[in-house]
């Protein structure tokens, strides 16, 4: 069975929600899905899986240092994620924040990678965000988030 690791940072738990309804969707669509805080992950686990997830709470427009310390370790591993399916998330305290610029430099690392991004024309097109914690369009969007992710794995795996 596919496995799909979820990481995310979180200090007062806005993305850790975020991370935990987009790996019980991920679960729904009969995946693997293991959802982790970054101070528990070895970055050698992230060849294990055939997809990775992560979200940060927006810091001054981008990730915490958390996860941008986790990217570049990865780089040990550069060139080895290639074709493993990617996405991002993020939770930021206002509207214009940077929650997208914050996906989007989550992405931009999983692009140099090689790794394979699915955007959404329906949902949040970049990632799922969110304005604090999770209300219900966010707790949809991060079900649908994940639900493609898992989709989107299945349809390479045949
Ligand atoms: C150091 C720091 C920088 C932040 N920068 C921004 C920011 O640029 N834009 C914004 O909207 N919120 C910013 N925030 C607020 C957080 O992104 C927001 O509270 C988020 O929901 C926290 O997520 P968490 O509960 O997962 O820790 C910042 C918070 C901290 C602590």
């Amino acid at each position: 069975m596919s496995k799909v690791l979820v990481i995310y940072y979180s200090r007062s738990g806005n993305t850790q929600k975020m991370a935990e309804l987009i790996g019980e969707s991920i679960k729904k669509e009969g995946l693997e899905a293991a959802v982790k805080d970054v101070k528990d992950i070895a970055v050698n686990e992230l060849l294990d899986y055939e997809g990775i997830v992560i979200g940060s709470p927006t810091y001054y427009g981008t990730m915490a240092s958390e996860i941008k310390k986790l990217l570049d370790d990865s780089v040990k591993f550069h060139g080895k994620l290639e074709g493993k399916v990617g996405a991002a998330f993020s939770s930021s305290a206002n509207i214009g924040g940077g929650n997208e610029t914050t996906v989007l430099d989550i992405l931009n690392a999983m692009l140099i990678h090689g790794m394979i991004i699915q955007g959404d024309p329906q949902g949040d097109h970049y990632g799922a965000v969110s304005i604090g914690l999770p209300d219900a369009r966010v707790t949809k969007q991060c079900a649908r988030l994940g639900m493609r992710v898992a989709k989107l794995i299945k349809r390479i795996a045949g």
